[in-house]
């Protein structure tokens, strides 16, 4: 039976050669199964002289073991060169650099809003807050600036759709919130994000402000000009910093004045101000026979840009870290 060698060194050569556990099977199936090659040729054992029988029946089961001990092995060997190949790569390289952990900083313009806090802080200021979203009455009427007042034009406003409120276009308001809650004398600035209608390198449509107010029974202009520039020169770390007072208007301040300070060869504008009007104390039921005092609203992030050398406010709300990051 040189046949049956044959076939037992071909599949033995096949199963050899496999690596995949299901082809390994459909080979054995092929040699071992049903209608296999040695199945079959089993088959055929009827056919040979009596005498032979015995011996070839030996022979076969011998071949069964040899095959099936083969296929044993080969089993195993596919499942540890499998195995072998996940933990390769899965394996960890320790003597990789690490990659660290990313430490959070402070954006440019929260950095000036607590440098501007503290400052004004050490000058008897404390810090009021309010709402976002406002009233027609906050954000306009309160502020002497009623109804079909020209100055309302000035202001390009988000409305809400219920026609009611408004994102408010300047901290101005606070100063209303909090002269209805308190009485003089009261000194505060009030940070804060405003909107508008706006968008180009110099503004956009949410920046922020600081308001200012200080009421008490002797506040003068003289006060109000010694406070700003008292301020802008210790922001900017310059005694040589001068300011300049512009007369200018607005409906809640009675004389008003744009508020620049020298830079370079010129001047730039970085606030208003002016003596608060008495009919804004009026509207909070403040005597302006027995107090007065002045408000001022300054843009932080000018400040920030002209503290830290950028030239486009939109750098500071587009938050790319790799911008952000340069502050910390
Ligand atoms: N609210 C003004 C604006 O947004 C800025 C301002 C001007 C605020 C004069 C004041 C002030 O308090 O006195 O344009």
């Amino acid at each position: 039976m040189e046949k049956l060698d044959d076939i037992v060194q071909e599949a033995l050569a096949q199963f050899a050669g496999i690596n995949d556990p299901v082809e390994l099977e459909q080979v054995k199936a092929r040699y071992l199964g049903k209608a296999g090659t040695l199945t079959e040729l089993q088959k055929t054992l009827g056919r040979i002289p009596a005498a032979e029988r015995p011996a070839m029946g030996v022979k076969f089961n011998a071949a069964k073991v040899q095959l099936e001990a083969a296929l044993a092995s080969r089993r195993e060997t596919i499942q540890r060169k499998k195995l072998e190949s996940q933990l390769a790569q899965e394996a960890l390289d320790v003597t990789l650099p690490g990659r660290g952990i990313g430490s959070g900083g402070l954006h440019p313009v929260t950095r000036t809003l607590e440098r501007i806090e503290a400052l004004f802080h050490s000058l008897g200021f404390e810090v009021a807050d309010g709402p976002e979203i406002e009233t027609d009455f906050y954000n306009f009427t309160a502020l002497n600036q009623p109804e079909n007042h020209p100055a309302r034009s000035m202001h390009d406003t988000f409305y809400l759709e219920d026609g009611k409120h408004l994102l408010r276009t300047h901290t101005s308001p606070i100063q209303i919130r909090y002269m209805e809650k308190h009485r003089p004398p009261l000194r505060i600035i009030a940070p804060g994000r405003v909107y508008r209608v706006d968008s180009d390198a110099t503004h956009s449509p949410m920046f922020h402000q600081v308001e200012g107010l200080w009421i008490d029974e002797s506040v003068s202009f003289s006060d109000l000009k010694g406070v700003i520039a008292e301020f802008l020169r210790r922001f900017f770390e310059r005694d040589d910093l001068k300011v300049r007072f512009r007369p200018s208007f607005f409906p809640f301040t009675e004389p008003s004045a744009e508020i620049d300070m020298s830079f370079g060869d010129g001047w730039l504008e970085i606030g208003g101000c002016g003596m608060v009007h008495p009919n804004v104390l009026k509207n909070v039921n403040i005597d302006s026979e027995q107090f007065q005092g002045f408000a001022f609203g300054l843009g932080p992030d000018r400040l920030t840009m002209l503290r830290y050398g950028v030239n486009d406010l939109r750098l500071f709300f587009e938050n790319d870290l790799r911008f952000l990051k340069q502050f910390n």
